[in-house]
């Protein structure tokens, strides 16, 4: 039998939330520390205050300890045992019964220690210590969390084993069924060990290829290479649309005897990327439809469980999104898992700095004195370990077609940054060489005195090329340099449109990928439509105190989609048309309207106040025209494309085509938008209702039956609806939450960027409507049940069953 276990160790960890330094010590008295589970973030836990850094959305860092007493079961003297760490934000620094194992400053890597020497395999108890520092004010651009906020877990091995991340397993000719697979073993003994290695793959749960190799390792060996080509007929191949899958199994014998196995699951499926004909994927041209991601679930903070991600692939699969960039690090590992298996194509991201030092914005973009404290304090020592433990970690995915080696690097361009991307590529190569390097360039604005001519220099090693923002220059670049491919790494939501057309136009223009997708704690306030008196200048980017999250998201920080994913879904083909409405604005008033802003419109018919009065409507499609009608009167016809969207002027910023502007006289009732075809003839229709009074709560589970751990979630959405269960806009409130059976209420909130409420409230406000409770199971099987109840609106409960 295989010697390899592997222990989850989430459970039962006590926390301490200050500094501790004596307890990394064996004997030390933890009695009074808080029990927790992890994934555990502290500053999602604690109040929004002014006194931290708006870039991490105003939450506390600080020092935090974490003590985990834990038996294994009795093994061998030989055994090799390792803990693994997914992520722990950050500086990391880890004792196993008193042994110093090491530190790791950046928060984002996966990182491993052998405990072999340290741990008790007689049965006693073993002392597992970390002690985490995130102490500067404004450390990020973006909200990091703070502790142990991804899993952490034991492998046992036996001395002759596969090695940590030893299987690759990489697809070579997909189309004909070819893949190979690379086996690390490694020999802690003091003799020369003899193995046989067998891969088996698998799909569906047959067999479908095999391969048998033997191999002699050295004593005191970690690094003997086996590679085993294998060859399936009939190959299922993967891709967004079919994310097919395959199981490899791995499994070492020695004298006749299983001494290993693993598991690994890949895929088939071949990239090529030509400048002259663009991306293929499985020999078809394909365009990445991308988002850019942050790796915090709102009101959870970083600790992130992945059925929060489930929900939320969901729904930018639903917009007709099919490739993610992982902005600015590498996320947690189950988040790549779900991307193979529910289908989007991955970039993935190592660092937002080298060497060189971006400004962090704690009180406002631009509002000096900025923090300056960031990775490249750490990137000289610790660069090429995080480089190598992301491809390590996620070279298997089959969803991950490019390395990106930095966004935004300040030293892009210089002698410096030219030398580092040479040598970060090439570590990339070491461990992997079937994917291409990339990284997101932007224009010089950081860099005074250098023009985007300049950027050739950055551009020099990437295999492919990410231009953050500047699509402008797509043009005169595919004339300069006709070998280069294109991908818009960032893009402004309300310069979607312009870009796509070019993505459209241009075959070495191979995707676009927003900022951003999802609303994301930090960078407060960065895309805002506020109002300001006419006379009075735009506030600055980021606004301070109490905006506390980006809002230039798509998707909200609940879940549900924001007005400029309506654009997207349109002209990424999802949907057919959509309509929203601009909120009236008071007369000696203006919008002011950030770059990442998206207008303040929603899709809504409820504008109690407004009668007779003029209120904007902007319909999104890809027919040349759109007819309104109101309560059944046809009110107007106009075109869609570039110049039609707007009615008014304060809108004329936003250069969106696919839309048609309307300016129309308010009247509650049915607002009705049709679309004109070429030929003038009428297509698919969208209408938006005004709705009565809020008279129900409505409370709608994601998933009504779960698993019974501490893993587990369910989301529940809050909603006040009218008679005819219309959610209600604009009649906000608060909702009294309380929970009964096996489960807690996690956290609460709703999608404002402004309102600071603790997500640990259990009477979050509504917003636009809605709110949201994420309940948790306590690990028994059972039921939990969530009951809400408003002033003058009857209480409402739901069950959700923990099996
Ligand atoms: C980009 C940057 C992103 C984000 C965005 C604006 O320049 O790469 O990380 O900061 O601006 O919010």
């Amino acid at each position: 039998m295989s010697q390899r276990l592997t222990i989850p160790l989430n459970l039962n960890w006590l926390f301490h939330r200050h500094d501790a330094p004596r307890a990394w010590q064996n004997r030390y008295d933890d009695s009074a520390w808080r029990p927790i589970t992890l994934p555990h973030d502290w500053s999602v836990e604690e109040p929004f205050s002014q006194e931290h850094s708006s870039g991490t959305g105003y939450l506390a860092g600080g020092i935090g300890w974490y003590r985990k007493h834990f038996t294994l079961p009795v093994l061998a003297p030989s055994s090799r045992v390792t803990v693994r760490f997914d992520g722990v934000y950050k500086n990391s620094q880890v004792w196993c019964n008193g042994h110093y194992l090491g530190k790791r400053p950046y928060g984002y890597s996966e990182f491993i220690y052998d405990i072999s020497h340290a741990v008790r395999t007689d049965g006693s108890e073993n002392i597992l210590v970390v002690r985490v520092e995130n102490l500067e004010k404004g450390d990020s651009r973006w909200f990091t969390g703070s502790g142990i906020y991804r899993d952490v877990s034991i492998t046992v091995t036996g001395p002759v084993a596969i090695a940590d991340y030893g299987v690759f397993a990489y697809p070579t000719n997909a189309a004909v069924g070819e893949i190979s697979v690379d086996t690390t073993l490694r020999n802690d003994t003091a003799e020369i060990a003899t193995v046989e290695i067998r891969q088996t793959l698998a799909f569906a749960g047959k067999t479908v290829a095999e391969a048998t190799a033997s191999q002699t390792l050295p004593p005191y060996s970690a690094d003997s290479k086996v590679t085993q080509p294998l060859k399936v007929e009939n190959p299922q191949l993967w891709s967004p649309e079919t994310p097919h899958l395959y199981t490899l199994t791995t499994v070492i014998t020695q004298n006749g005897a299983e001494i290993d196995r693993i598991q690994t699951t890949t895929g088939l499926r071949d990239i090529h990327f030509d400048p002259a004909k663009g991306f293929f994927l499985n020999g078809e041209n394909y365009t990445m439809k991308g988002v850019c991601l942050h790796h915090d679930a709102g009101c959870l903070g970083a600790a992130v469980r992945p059925k929060v991600w489930v929900r939320r692939l969901k729904a930018l699969k639903e917009m007709g999104c099919n490739a993610i960039r992982m902005a600015h690090n590498p996320h947690m590992p189950a988040l790549y898992d779900l991307c193979d298996t529910m289908g989007f194509l991955v970039i993935d991201e190592a660092f937002d700095e080298w060497e060189g030092v971006k400004n962090k914005w704690t009180t406002g973009h631009n509002v000096y004195p900025p923090a300056h404290y960031g990775y490249y304090e750490d990137f000289p020592a610790w660069g090429a370990a995080d480089l190598t433990a992301m491809v390590l970690r996620d070279r298997n995915h089959p969803s991950v077609i490019l390395w990106s080696i930095g966004n935004e690097i300040k030293e892009r361009a210089d002698s410096s940054g030219i030398a580092i991307a040479a040598r970060l590529k090439e570590i990339v190569r070491r461990h992997d060489d079937t994917r291409p390097v990339t990284a997101a360039i932007n224009d010089f604005w950081d860099n005074p005195g250098l023009k985007w001519a300049d950027s050739e220099r950055a551009f020099q090693h990437l295999d492919i090329c990410g231009y953050n923002y500047t699509w402008r220059e797509y043009e005169n670049d595919i004339r300069l340099f006709p070998d280069r491919i294109i991908y818009s790494s960032e893009t402004t939501p309300m310069e979607f449109a312009a870009n796509w057309d070019l993505v459209e136009k241009y075959p070495c223009i191979i995707g676009d990928f927003v900022w951003t997708a999802l609303d994301y704690l930090g960078e407060s306030g960065i895309g805002h439509a506020i109002r300001v008196k006419n006379d009075e200048k735009d506030p600055p980017l980021l606004l301070g105190y109490p905006w506390f999250n980006g809002w230039c998201g798509d998707i909200d920080i609940c879940g549900d989609p924001k007005p400029q994913s309506m654009l997207r879904k349109v002209v990424w083909g999802n949907s057919i048309m959509e309509m929203a409405v601009k909120t009236p604005i008071p007369q000696g008033y203006r919008e002011s309207l950030s770059y990442w802003g998206w207008t303040d419109e929603y899709p809504s018919w409820n504008w109690e106040g407004y009668e007779n009065q003029p209120i904007e409507v902007r319909v999104f499609t890809r027919y040349p025209a759109v007819r309104l009608y109101l309560n059944g009167k046809p009110i107007e016809e106009k075109k869609t494309g570039l110049g039609n969207e707007l009615s008014t002027s304060d809108l004329s910023r936003q250069k969106i085509a696919y839309t048609a502007g309307f300016e129309i006289l308010y009247a509650p009732g049915e607002l009705k938008a049709t679309g004109i075809d070429a030929a003038g003839n009428e297509q698919e229709s969208v209408i938006l209702n005004t709705t009565g009074a809020p008279s129900k709560i409505r409370l709608t589970a994601d998933r009504t039956q779960i698993n019974a751990s501490r893993n587990d979630l369910a989301y529940i959405r809050i909603e006040l609806v009218d008679d005819n269960g219309n959610v209600t806009p604009d009649s906000d409130c608060r909702v009294h939450l309380t929970v009964s059976g096996n489960g807690e209420i996690a956290a609460s909130g709703n999608a404002s960027p402004t309102d600071m409420e603790s997500f640990r409230s259990l009477s979050p406000k509504t917003y636009k409507g809605k709110a949201l409770a994420i309940i948790r199971p306590d690990g028994n099987a059972g039921h939990i049940t969530l009951t809400a109840k408003a002033e003058g609106i009857s209480e409402k409960s739901i069950e959700v069953v923990c099996r």
